[in-house]
């Protein structure tokens, strides 16, 4: 298998988890390169359940390597939560995990921020997951972030923090936000650093020999092309870059050394939290939500639902240079006996097929639509592509086309079994 990034290409949440865990069995090596615990990739293993946020999705497979890049931002109680979580029910968490050194920290005065500005933001809100990400990454971005190699020196550590306590303490006063306590993240995260400081390591040489050496690897891409800082639909978007380009400047292997870009797509488009989605459908997020679907895999949020979107995933295709596309989700059209697909956006009486950047311009967008008959039959049984009923197939290959990107996979369920590879 080549090195292969694999980008959700809607709003996060499109089966990336159950697609990795897929693959990995021909990788060898699994990185997440952005994002933080906003992130829940779900991932069925006869018949259990397991939801992973910042662990790659590759843990669950025996013998093979995970590493949680420089460009991910983690938070290193919920950490080891997960770590100990997956340990007590007899996935090996060991050797097999490494943490990037350069990777920044997520701290308590970040969760507290996000909370308090999300909640001054009344009716404009972002709908984050409150994990704190986007004051992380903008701590980054200003350059007084502390990083994972700092847990490793203790008294540097409490040096480091202590100064952003204080400073991220007037800031919360500011907001009328309660002070977070400086001692009890010391300890707090010192006794976190016992468990993490084995996995903290140089990740960028690590890769560098598994490329050289031509060990297959797989980018686990988190959350979604229209939740990119830069390609998304601002300011109703995650703090990072989920696009293709993400995955190298997270991870520190060279945009050269990657063979294929892999789209997840859900076979219609859910979105969580707040921003435009041209193709919303009430009627179908209800059918959904009584299916008992699509409720969120980290904060349980009920998710929006809407008709697949081929202007969203044709972009998307185009940032993120997708060659092939895994389709997920198609049973959930099992029932539908008419499927509707955006294929033009209505704007100021013109047809356009690309989302402009302007989230109150997205929002202004009607789609324009082909309709597809429903195939009214399960699919979660099929093996082969040619089990699926026809119109099932065309409507896979559909809007396969309409994206621009060769259909490689189709899943007809959560579990590893429900997969076929074309
Ligand atoms: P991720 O964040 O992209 O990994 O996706 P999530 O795990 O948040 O959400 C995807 C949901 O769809 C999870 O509940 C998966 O178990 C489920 N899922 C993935 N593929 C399929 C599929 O083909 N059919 C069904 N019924 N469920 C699926
Ligand atoms: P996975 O990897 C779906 C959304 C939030 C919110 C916006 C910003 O499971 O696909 P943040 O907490 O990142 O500042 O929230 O992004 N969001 C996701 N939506 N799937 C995700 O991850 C998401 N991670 C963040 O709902 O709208
Ligand atoms: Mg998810």
């Amino acid at each position: 298998m080549p090195n292969t990034i694999l980008v959700g290409a809607q709003w996060g949440d499109e089966g990336k988890g159950k697609i990795i865990d897929y693959l990995t069995d021909e990788a060898e090596i699994v990185v997440r390169s952005q994002g933080g615990n906003n992130a829940g990739h779900t991932i069925v293993i006869d018949g259990e359940k397991y939801v992973l946020h910042l662990i790659p999705s590759g843990i669950l497979r025996k013998s093979k390597t995970c590493v949680i890049g420089n460009g991910v931002v983690l938070d290193p109680v919920s950490l080891v939560q997960e770590i100990e979580g997956l340990r007590a029910r007899g996935v090996k968490v060991g050797k097999n995990l490494l943490i990037s050194d350069a990777a920044h920290l997520v701290f308590p005065y970040h969760r507290a921020l996000d909370e308090q500005r999300e909640a001054l933001k009344g009716g404009g809100k972002i709908g984050t997951t409150k994990r704190g990400i986007g004051p992380a990454y903008a701590d980054k971005a200003s350059r007084t972030g502390i990083r994972a190699g700092d847990l490793l020196s203790p008294e540097t550590f409490a040096e480091k923090l202590a100064a952003r306590v204080k400073e991220n303490n007037a800031v919360l006063k500011s907001l009328d936000a309660k002070p977070v306590s400086g001692k009890q993240i010391l300890s707090d995260y010192l006794e976190a650093a016992k468990v993490l400081g084995p996995f903290i390591t140089n990740t960028v040489v690590f890769l560098h020999h598994a490329v050289q050496q031509g060990v297959p690897i797989l980018f686990e891409g988190a959350q979604g092309t229209f939740l990119d800082i830069d390609h998304g639909t601002y300011p109703f978007v995650t703090s990072s870059n989920t696009t293709a380009g993400g995955a190298c400047t997270g991870s520190g292997v060279p945009p050269h050394r990657i063979d294929t870009v892999m789209g997840v797509v859900k076979a219609y488009t859910t979105r969580v939290g707040e921003g435009p989605f041209p193709t919303e459908d009430a009627g179908l997020t209800s059918t959904l939500h009584g299916m008992g679907r699509e409720f969120g895999a980290t904060t349980g949020r009920p998710r929006r639902c809407g008709w697949f979107d081929a202007v969203a995933t044709r972009y998307s295709a185009m940032v993120n240079g997708i060659d092939e596309i895994a389709i997920t989700n198609l049973d959930g059209l099992d029932g539908v006996d008419w499927i509707k697909v955006c294929v033009g956006y209505r704007i100021g009486g013109k047809t356009i097929d690309y989302p402009p950047a302007d989230h109150a311009d997205i929002a202004r967008c009607k789609p324009v639509y082909i309709d597809m008959p429903g195939w009214r039959k399960p699919t979660d049984h099929a093996t082969k592509f040619s089990e699926l009923p026809p119109k099932a197939r065309d409507y896979a290959k559909k809007i396969a086309a309409l994206t621009g990107a060769k259909l490689a996979i189709v899943s007809i369920g959560p579990a590893r079994s429900q997969t076929i590879r074309l």
